[in-house]
C-alpha cells in the first residue's frame, strides 16, 4: 500500500455507478472504520467538461480522460471499473497486467467468452478481484445467508427469483443498455444477473441445469440517442424520433432451473413490468422453512418457520436493522432508522477494504471466479432459448 493504512483507488466511470461507487468509497471511511482507508486517488471518464466538477464533488484528488494511463499509474493499487459491459475485459486485463487489484461492475462481462477470459487472466496472475454484486450486502440478504448457514431452510425445494423494473417504454431512446454489442444482453445480464447471484449466495447452492428459457424484445426499434443519460439508468437521455435504430437485446427473460441439492426454481427479469420499479427478490422454500425478500422493502426479511406447531405457523417480517444481530448495521443508525440503496455499496466497500487488509469479509465476496458461475447461468439460459433445449452447467464450466 502506497500510503500507510490506506488503499489508492482509481475509478473508471462517472455516471450512475460512478456516483454510487464514489459515495461508497467516501462513506466507508466515515461510517465503517475500515482496517485500511479508501484513498480516492483518481477518477477517469471520457467527459472532460464534467469530470473536474465530479471529482471536486466526490473528493477525487486527480482526474484523467485516459483509462490506459490510469491503469499504468504506479500509485494506484485498486482499480474500480464502473463502465459498460463491453469494456470490462479490456480494462480488467490492463489492470491485472499492471499488478492492480480489480473490482469490476456486474455482469462480469457482456459476452460469455470475455467473462471466461477475465477468470483466466485473474487466475494466471493470482490477482485479487471483486465483482459488484452489491445486493449481497443489504443486511436482509446477508442475514438470510447467515440463517441458511444455520440450517433454517433444511433442503431447498423451490426457488422463485425475480428482478422487475418498468422504465423502458417507447420514450426511452437507444441507450447502450439496448445495444447487444455493448451490453451483451438486456434485462438478462442487467437484472437477472443480480437475481441469480442473490439466490446462489443465499441458498448456497449452484444451478446445475437450465430449461424453458424465453427471451422477448417488445420494442424492436428506438430513437437514436442524441443525449446520454445524466446519471440515472435512462433519465435525461434524449433521442431523435426521425432516426430509429434496432434494439439488439431482450426486454424480458424467464427460465427454469435445477439446483445441486435437488430443488427447482424459476427466474424472471424485465424492464417492462409496469408498477414494479425496482423489485428484486426471491422466495426460497425448504423442508424446514422459507425465506423471502423484496428490494422495494429492502430492510425487511420474511421468514416462515415450518418447524413450529401447525397452529402457530405463519410468515414473520423481520426488520433487519438491529445490531449486532443483523450484519453491517453497527456502522449505521439506531434500530429501525432505515437504510437504503447506497448502503449495500458502502458495506461492500467495507468488505473489500477488509480483504485488502488481510481480513475476512463479513459475508462472502464475489470474485471473478464466483461471478463467472452467475455468468454460466446467464449463458445457459441464452443457449437454451436459442437452441430450444435444456442446458447443463457442466457443458459450460
Ligand atoms: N451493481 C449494480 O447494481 C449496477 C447498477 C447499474 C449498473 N451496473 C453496471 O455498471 C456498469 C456501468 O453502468 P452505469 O449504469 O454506471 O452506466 P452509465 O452509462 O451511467 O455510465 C457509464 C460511464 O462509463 C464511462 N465510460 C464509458 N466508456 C469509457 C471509456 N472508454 N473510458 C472511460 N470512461 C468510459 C462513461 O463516460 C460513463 O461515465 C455496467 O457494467 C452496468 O451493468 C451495476
Amino acid at each position: 500500500m502506497s500510503q500507510k493504512g490506506s488503499v489508492n483507488l482509481g475509478l473508471i466511470g462517472q455516471a450512475f455507478m460512478g456516483r454510487a461507487h464514489s459515495n461508497a468509497w467516501n462513506q466507508v471511511n466515515r461510517h465503517c472504520n475500515p482496517p485500511v482507508k479508501a484513498n480516492l486517488h483518481t477518477v477517469c471518464a471520457r467527459n472532460e467538461e464534467t469530470l473536474g466538477a465530479f471529482a471536486e464533488l466526490w473528493g477525487w484528488q486527480n482526474t484523467s480522460t485516459d483509462w490506459q494511463a490510469t491503469m499504468a499509474n504506479p500509485e494506484i493499487e485498486l482499480v474500480d471499473i464502473g463502465v459498460p459491459n463491453d469494456k470490462h475485459l479490456i480494462m480488467a486485463k490492463a489492470a491485472i497486467a499492471a499488478g492492480k487489484m480489480v473490482c469490476c461492475e456486474k455482469p462480469l462481462a457482456g459476452k460469455f467468452d470475455e467473462a471466461r477470459e477475465m477468470v483466466r487472466l485473474a487466475k494466471e496472475a493470482n490477482a485479487t478481484t471483486f465483482v459488484w454484486y452489491n445486493y449481497r450486502r443489504c443486511p436482509a440478504i446477508a442475514y438470510a445467508r447467515m440463517l441458511v448457514d444455520q440450517g433454517v431452510l433444511g433442503d431447498v425445494r423451490h426457488v422463485r427469483a425475480f428482478y422487475l423494473q418498468d422504465w423502458a417504454d417507447e420514450s426511452v431512446p437507444l441507450i447502450w443498455r439496448f445495444d447487444g454489442e455493448i451490453a451483451g444482453s438486456g434485462s438478462h445480464g442487467d437484472l437477472c444477473a443480480h437475481a441469480i447471484d442473490m439466490v446462489r449466495f443465499v441458498a448456497g447452492e449452484e444451478v446445475t441445469e437450465v430449461s424453458g428459457a424465453l427471451f422477448e424484445t417488445f420494442i424492436k426499434e428506438r430513437a437514436i440517442m442524441t443525449a446520454a443519460s445524466d446519471g440515472g439508468i435512462a433519465g435525461g437521455s434524449k433521442g431523435d424520433d426521425a432516426q430509429m435504430g434496432k434494439v439488439t437485446v431482450d426486454d424480458a427473460v424467464l427460465f427454469l432451473a435445477r439446483f445441486e441439492g435437488g430443488g427447482v426454481g424459476h427466474f424472471e427479469a424485465t424492464r417492462m413490468a409496469t408498477g414494479n420499479q425496482n423489485k428484486l427478490g426471491f422466495e426460497i422454500n425448504g423442508t424446514k422453512g422459507s425465506l423471502a425478500f423484496d428490494f422495494e422493502q429492502l430492510n425487511e426479511l420474511r421468514y416462515y418457520d415450518a418447524t413450529c406447531s401447525r397452529g402457530t405457523q405463519g410468515w414473520r417480517t423481520i426488520i433487519t436493522t438491529h445490531a449486532p444481530d443483523h450484519p453491517y448495521i453497527e456502522h449505521w443508525w439506531p434500530d429501525s432508522h432505515m437504510i437504503g440503496y447506497e448502503h449495500a455499496f458502502t458495506n461492500m466497500a467495507y468488505d473489500i477494504l477488509r480483504v485488502c487488509a488481510g481480513q475476512e469479509p463479513v459475508v462472502p465476496l464475489p470474485d471473478f471466479e464466483d461471478a463467472f458461475k452467475t455468468q454460466c447461468v446467464l449463458e445457459a439460459a441464452t443457449v437454451c432459448a436459442n437452441e430450444q433445449r435444456a442446458v447443463k452447467m457442466s457443458e459450460l464450466l
